[in-house]
């Protein structure tokens, strides 16, 4: 059966879309929580260096194989595979479909705390002040209301197919959010022991920088930022025409997301010292307290405290996240909706509400047991699921296809000795790095 696919209609329709799903609550909310939790600046470095030495390079070889394969990332990787054996490269495939979901099972929970925040504060701004209060606590009947609104509203989108509507409106609105974060910054750098924080941040501490736990997370969070090892780059890759220079691509997708996470941290990081400065307790044991949620409690602090406008900033700036945290759940969702699509030929629409059926269901077994397994996905997903991914996607990039040599010919054809040697730290040092650090988070589990 031929299927007319969706397609991007141009290479930077591509970029935004591929920048879209990888700038997210991972930037703004895991980097920054990741980093305080492993001492700053030291994090900090390790990220930028696992950023650039695996999982650019990781990225790249996910889009690589969508792009080729030009189907959804099941049948993507079984083709890929298959002069080896096709069934195991679909089962690749599944893998990360199910890392799609579990993605999606957690995300959902964080991102319908956005949406409360947001309407937290538009609540304030119109006199709602118990309901505001109510909006910003977190609490389980919270969780239940807002992360179904959340699937929802995704559902509503994805339905759609591959949407210009949303494309364009968060190439609009992803410069707001830029401009907001630089404000912000300027605006927290002046606050009382802001530049303590600004430090911790900037300056390493390299005794630390060998901590296995640290470059496992580190590597973990590099991983999910990008949004790679679940099928949403790959997805995304078969959405767009062959191409011969993809390695560009995939470079402006990694500077776009590591420099928003990159803003984040140099404004929640000085925000959690200046909290501390003004006597909350947000470190215990140089951990951040409480799960991950601290975060936003100690922005609408930071709003508060600017006055009168700062109710109109939080709601700007909550109501930009949550389309941030929208647009990552799109590619996510993509993976088993383009599969069900193409492969068991369902409607997109049934496929659609299915995943979110799925998705709505993980989540709420996630409410219900928020202290165990909350982190336990996050744990699971970003340190075992989504680098076992790469470790396939190197495999095929770096081994199955240098049969057909399909990376040299085409550098070769082009004239560029350098892609046969990037071609070779696919095949080679990329593998081994990841087996590294795969060793390490099982000695140290
Ligand atoms: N990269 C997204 C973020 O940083 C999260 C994400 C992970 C999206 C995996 C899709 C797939 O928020």
């Amino acid at each position: 059966m031929t299927q007319t696919r969706d397609s991007f209609h141009s290479r930077i329709g591509f970029v935004l879309a591929a920048a879209g799903s990888a700038i997210g609550l991972g930037n703004i909310w895991g980097f920054p929580t990741n980093a305080a939790n492993n001492g700053g600046g030291a994090f900090l470095f390790v990220y930028l260096v696992v950023t650039l030495l695996l999982a650019l390079p990781a990225l790249y070889a996910e889009v690589y194989i969508g792009n080729q394969a030009q189907k959804n990332p099941v049948s993507a990787l079984g083709d890929a595979c298959k002069n080896f054996s096709e069934r195991l490269g679909r089962y690749g495939g599944v893998i990360g479909l199910c890392g799609a979901i579990m993605m999606l099972s957690f995300y959902t929970i964080v991102a319908g705390w956005m949406l409360s925040h947001a309407l937290s504060a538009i609540s304030q701004l119109i006199g709602l002040t118990d309901l505001s209060t109510w909006l910003a606590t977190s609490s389980t009947e919270r969780n239940l209301i807002f992360t179904p609104i959340f699937i929802l509203l995704g559902a509503a989108i994805i339905h759609q197919g591959v949407n210009k509507g949303i494309e364009k409106w968060s190439t609009r609105l992803m410069p707001i959010l830029l401009l907001m974060l630089f404000g912000l910054i300027i605006y927290i750098l002046q606050q009382p022991g802001a530049i303590e924080g600004l430090k911790v941040y900037l300056i390493p501490d390299f005794t630390q920088i060998t901590n296995p736990e640290l470059v496992i997370s580190a590597m973990g969070q590099a991983f999910f930022s990008l949004s790679i090892g679940v099928g949403g780059m790959m997805v995304y890759g078969s959405y767009m025409q062959k191409d011969k220079d993809l390695g560009k691509l995939v470079l402006s997708i990694t500077a776009l997301d590591t420099g928003i996470a990159f803003l984040a941290g140099l404004l929640i990081i000085p925000a959690l010292f200046v909290a501390q400065h003004a006597g909350q307790q947000v470190f215990q044991d140089n951990q951040l307290v409480g799960e991950g949620q601290l975060i936003f409690h100690i922005l609408p602090e930071l709003f508060a405290s600017m006055g009168s406008i700062g109710l109109v900033v939080a709601t700007g700036f909550f109501l930009l996240l949550s389309i941030a945290a929208l647009t990552s759940t799109i590619s996510s969702t993509e993976v088993p909706v383009a599969y069900l699509v193409e492969d068991k030929n369902v409607s997109r629409r049934k496929a659609t509400w299915l995943v979110s059926a799925v998705v709505l269901f993980f989540s709420m077994l996630l409410i219900a047991f928020f202290d165990v397994l909350f982190g336990a996905f996050i744990r699971v997903l970003t340190t075992i699921l989504q680098p076992l991914s790469c470790l396939f996607y190197f495999i095929v990039v770096g081994w199955l296809w240098h049969r057909g040599n399909k990376l040299r010919d085409k550098s070769l054809q082009h004239g560029r000795k350098y892609l046969v040697m990037w071609g070779n730290y696919l095949r080679f040092v990329c593998p081994v790095l990841l087996t590294v650090v795969f060793v390490n988070v099982a000695i140290l589990n």
